[in-house]
């Protein structure tokens, strides 16, 4: 395949979103992929791979500078929910000063900034969410995230956000996602309890990363809600999980979420309307049995 001119920045290219984000680039741009620790082991074929903290501005600058990204996918981010509790000044580097280091530099040499953001900064009381609904963080990962998005926006760079949510797929050496854990555990004739008063449209990886892509190449300045197509409570996705998978959805307990006690509240009748992207971007993501069936074949086929 003919490459597009150009060479195309994927920062936290070692976590889940920035794996897939990679691994859909590779062939059709030069692609430089920066993560805070690089592993050889899990680095992909004709990809250049820099060691760069998103929060460092010296770095980040040089980099733009000396390699004039068309784009840049912003996949780095603080993600643990609960540890941002507690965690709040390493939380807020990254995912707010990042943020910030990254437009300033997308302003300066005119990269256009494609970042990542979620459902979590809105309340869950009256979810499903439209991109206009007013954001009211429950806990300090959405606060941050929502900092992060004003920070995009005012900082003058070409920019597009993608709001997600509840994001699963495969990638190596990433932790596991609530999918992967629910097969794990299934596999290991393990029981498992999962909340059924959490809603909200699961995601796979790699059709984000899709999404993304598509967002990047138009011109759109502006946020989208890019999400699975279809919500679901997690206690149901869990059981479409067990049934694509051929797994015993007998070891899968009901509960809520107040049973487990988590340092973060969660927002929890969340959901993103998705017409906004489907109807400008022409991308419709997958249900949420169909998202499990795509992640099935791409273990199969990278057997991981
Ligand atoms: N996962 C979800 O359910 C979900 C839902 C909604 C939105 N999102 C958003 O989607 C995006 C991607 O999430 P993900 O699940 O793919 O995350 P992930 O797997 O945790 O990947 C994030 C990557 O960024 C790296 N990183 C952390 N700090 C960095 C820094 N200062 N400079 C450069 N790289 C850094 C991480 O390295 P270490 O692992 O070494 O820290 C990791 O490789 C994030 O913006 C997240 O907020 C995720």
């Amino acid at each position: 395949m003919q490459k597009v001119k150009g060479n195309v920045f994927v920062t936290g290219a070692h976590g889940l979103l920035g794996y897939n984000l990679v691994r859909l680039l590779k062939d059709k741009f030069d692609v430089i992929a920066l993560d805070v620790t690089t592993q050889k082991e899990i680095c992909l074929d004709g990809v250049q791979y820099f060691q760069a903290d998103i929060t460092s501005r010296k770095t980040m600058l040089d980099l733009v500078k000396n390699h004039h990204p068309r784009y840049i996918f912003n996949a780095a981010a603080y993600t643990n929910v609960d540890g941002a509790e507690t965690e709040r000044e390493l939380c807020w580097k990254i995912n707010v000063d990042g943020v910030a280091r990254l437009a300033h530099a997308s302003r300066v040499y005119g990269s256009r900034l494609i970042h990542v953001s979620t459902d979590y900064i809105f309340n869950g009381n009256t979810g499903p969410y439209r991109e206009s609904d007013r954001p009211e963080p429950l806990g300090y990962y959405g606060k941050s995230k929502l900092a992060g998005e004003n920070e995009l926006i005012c900082s003058g760079a070409n920019y597009a956000i993608g709001r997600t949510m509840v994001l699963y797929g495969a990638a190596p050496g990433v932790r596991l996602n609530f999918v992967t854990w629910i097969v794990t555990q299934l596999r290991a004739n393990k029981n498992i309890r999962i909340v059924d008063d959490q809603i909200g449209n699961p995601t796979l990886a790699s059709d984000l990363a899709a999404a993304l892509i598509k967002l990047a190449v138009s011109s759109k300045q502006d946020i989208y809600h890019l999400a699975g197509s279809e919500i679901i409570d997690r206690y149901h996705f869990a059981l479409l999980v067990a049934d694509v998978f051929e797994l015993d959805a007998g070891l899968i307990e009901r509960i809520k979420t107040a049973d487990l006690d988590q340092a973060a509240n969660r927002p929890l009748n969340s959901g993103f309307f998705t017409d906004k992207a489907e109807k400008e971007l022409g991308f419709k993501m997958a249900t949420a049995r169909g998202g499990i069936e795509r992640l099935k074949a791409e273990m199969a086929n990278a057997q991981y």
